[in-house]
């Protein structure tokens, strides 16, 4: 559980300090009071990075030259210092070299409004989803992941220089070890979608009488991906890059068996809510060690009966970190008011 965040010249922060003392928070605070920002700053303990933004600096307040992130929970101090040199996370005052020693140490689930995008947005988005939460709780998917990424690199620049009758030993060499490393990453993969489908499907079960289904989509099953790097090598040297591969792969969300993309806020929202709740699940499950929730903004959108039930079905063994301007009241939960323009808690 964590007990305590504290942010310095984080976006609009100077100095916030802030204690939990219930397995349910609500933070509140009308638009810009830097909710989203407490969430983010979570989430970015555990992944070493922002969920809005690529550019590190973003989250430094104006003018600054750097953020501090301070997270404690009940077991262990978490702290980053982010400036434009980089980042430099540490456990219990320790420094950690390796950000990939970091990454999913404190484990989140989070839910943000940008999430819409799984259903609405690129294939890309989709495995972005799949690889980091994947990393979060298996160490050597991360490794074969990052191993994967530098032979299609390598692929790719041999790629740029070379002509249909060239030597190919090179590219095959290549080839073979992104074909090995990458039927590793579709195994996991789809053993994963399968377990995220069951969970998925549950949790949609208690909001809506509809059906949901995740399911897998490789770009190329392991035949069609050694075949294209034995035999197909042509399309490649053409194009000048590695057409197809697990670079391509790709999940699909469907409603009613026809795919999600085209339905309304409300039903959007509530399936990738759904989603996120099934991965929980299945993290919960794959790792020994509590997992956080945090909920940016759950509740807009959701018509006041599946806010209701929502709010009644959030999981109870694990710690909900929840925003929304709007107001709620309960004796149950711990809120956090945040003030207009106001960096430090009132
Ligand atoms: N690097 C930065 N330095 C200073 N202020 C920033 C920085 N980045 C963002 N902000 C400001 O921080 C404020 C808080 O943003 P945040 O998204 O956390 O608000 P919020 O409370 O979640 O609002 P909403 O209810 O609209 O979602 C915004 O006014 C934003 O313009
Ligand atoms: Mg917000």
């Amino acid at each position: 559980m964590i007990k305590k965040v504290s942010l310095r010249s984080f976006r609009n922060h100077s100095k916030l300090d802030l204690e939990f003392d219930n397995k349910f928070v609500y933070i509140n605070g009308p638009n810009g009071s830097g909710k989203t920002s407490v969430l983010e700053a979570i989430h970015y303990i555990s992944t070493t990075k922002s969920h809005r933004t690529n550019n590190d600096v973003d989250v430094i307040k104006n003018e600054q030259p750097f953020a501090v992130i301070k997270i404690d929970t009940e077991k262990k101090k978490y702290s980053m210092v982010i400036s434009d040199k980089g980042k430099i996370p540490s456990i219990n005052s320790k420094e950690i070299r390796k950000l990939s020693d970091v990454i999913g140490d404190l484990k989140v689930i989070m839910f943000a409004p940008e999430d819409l995008n799984i259903i609405k947005g690129s294939p890309s988005v989709r495995r972005g989803l799949i690889d980091l939460e994947l990393m979060k709780i298996d160490k050597e998917y991360l490794s074969n992941l990052s191993v994967y990424k530098n032979i299609l690199k390598q692929r790719n620049a041999h790629l740029k220089n070379l002509g249909l009758n060239d030597d190919l030993t090179i590219l095959n060499i290549l080839g073979k070890q992104l074909y090995d490393v990458g039927i590793k990453l579709m195994s996991k993969r789809n053993e994963f979608i399968n377990k995220l489908n069951i969970e998925t499907k549950n949790v949609y079960q208690r909001f809506s009488e509809y059906k949901i289904d995740v399911v897998y989509e490789p770009n190329l099953n392991n035949e069609m991906f050694l075949n294209h790097i034995e035999n197909n090598q042509k399309q490649d040297i053409l194009y000048k890059t590695t057409v197809n591969g697990p670079h391509r792969d790709d999940f699909v969300i469907m409603f009613n068996d026809k795919n999600a993309k085209n339905s309304s806020q409300g039903e959007t929202r509530l399936m990738v809510v759904a989603l996120k709740l099934g991965l929980l699940k299945v993290i919960k499950s794959e790792v020994n060690d509590e997992v956080i929730l945090l909920l940016d903004d759950v509740l807009s959108e959701l018509d006041n009966n599946v806010q209701n039930k929502f709010l009644n079905e959030l999981p109870d063994d694990v710690q909900v970190i929840m925003n929304s301007a709007i107001k709620i009241k309960s004796d149950k939960i711990q809120i956090i008011n945040l003030k207009e323009n106001d960096n430090e808690r009132p």
